[in-house]
């Protein structure tokens, strides 16, 4: 039998009345589903607002407690740590130094807040005086040297108490690297969460301010995917889950809806999205001028990535989304 058409079936009905909308909600977003990005840097009481970043700000380690203390209290699904470091080298060296900024304030969080899921952002770029994800050779990024380094990243932050590791740099071979890395030092039992499909996205740019990690030449299009390109997606993340991740993501995550939707369909695997600083930076910039409404369009941005198929959500908008849930 063929579902009854107009005018048995009246769709506007189901939308009559707020209640009646309500039961019928298909997308549901709980504060445990978002994960909430932090910029921390070095000194004290330090609270250095990003200008193209409205509402987000650089913290030094005692203020990043503080946040940390909120994303508990609201619930979120937890924290993800991106270091400013003292001063950049050509092999970002701070980013693997057991007293690097993100250690330090893994072990803050860590010892304030036990119970908060901290993750580690494991890159290089924010340490580099070239502002890559990797290390040069010859003009180059070069790939195995940095993937050695990355594991070192990942062991350091491991031994400072991360939860979780987050790969951010899109070097080949780079999950598998880490895993061993961790494995010989004693983290079998540490999950890596990869950022399996990134694409060159021009929505990373406010965040290159907000973690000083603008490339001094060049861009970053021989490491990171094609915006073109959705099959070489699924591949990326095929290979990352092969290499052994936990958890892949997919970013940016507005731009990247149809991305989200076929790799819930092909892989099994738990799934996060992350709503990028370029995305969350147009809808406050657009607010702050009056052309929309910003807690509709946040709500609408995130539900839509809920609605594509992301089990986790990476955002800036976490702390008050979580506040009106
Ligand atoms: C760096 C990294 C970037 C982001 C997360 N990790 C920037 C980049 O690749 O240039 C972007 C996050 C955002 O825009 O919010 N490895």
């Amino acid at each position: 039998m063929s579902p009854a058409s107009f005018p048995v079936r009246r769709m506007r009905r189901l939308r009559r009345t707020a209640a009646l909308r309500r039961l019928v909600q298909e997308t549901h977003l709980v504060p445990s589903q978002l994960v909430w990005p932090l910029f921390v840097t070095h000194g004290n009481g330090v609270r250095q607002p990003v200008n193209t970043m409205p509402g987000v700000a650089q913290v030094s380690v005692d203020e990043l407690v503080k946040d940390a203390e909120r994303a508990a209290r609201l619930g979120l699904g937890g924290i993800v740590l991106f270091g400013i470091p003292a001063a950049k080298d050509a092999t970002g060296s701070e980013a693997y130094d057991e007293q690097g900024i993100v250690q330090q304030a893994i072990r803050a969080v860590k010892g304030a807040v036990p119970d908060l899921l901290v993750i580690g952002d494991v890159c290089l770029c924010e340490y580099t005086d070239h502002g890559h994800c990797g290390v040069m050779r010859d003009g180059e990024v070069d790939n195995d040297s940095s993937v050695y380094l990355l594991g070192k990243v990942a062991v350091t932050q491991a031994r400072a108490g991360v939860d979780l590791v987050a790969p951010s740099d899109m070097m080949d071979g780079r999950v598998a690297g880490i895993r061993k890395a961790l494995d010989a030092a004693g983290f079998a039992h540490l999950p890596i969460m990869s950022y399996a499909a990134k694409l060159a996205s021009a929505f990373y740019g406010p965040f290159r301010e907000a973690a000083g990690s603008t490339p001094q030449f060049g861009d970053r299009q021989s490491y990171q995917m094609a915006v073109a390109n959705g099959d070489e997606a699924m591949q990326e993340i095929r290979l990352d889950l092969e290499e052994g991740a936990d958890i892949v993501m997919v970013k940016p995550a507005g731009p990247c809806l149809d991305l989200i939707r076929r790799a819930r369909e092909e892989f099994g695997s738990p799934l996060a999205a992350y709503q990028v600083s370029g995305e969350y930076a147009m809808i406050k910039a657009a607010a702050e001028r009056g052309m929309l409404d910003e807690t509709r369009a946040m709500w609408e941005s995130l539900t839509a990535i809920r609605r594509a198929g992301a089990d986790i959500i990476l955002t800036y908008f976490a702390p008050v989304a979580a506040e009106q849930l």
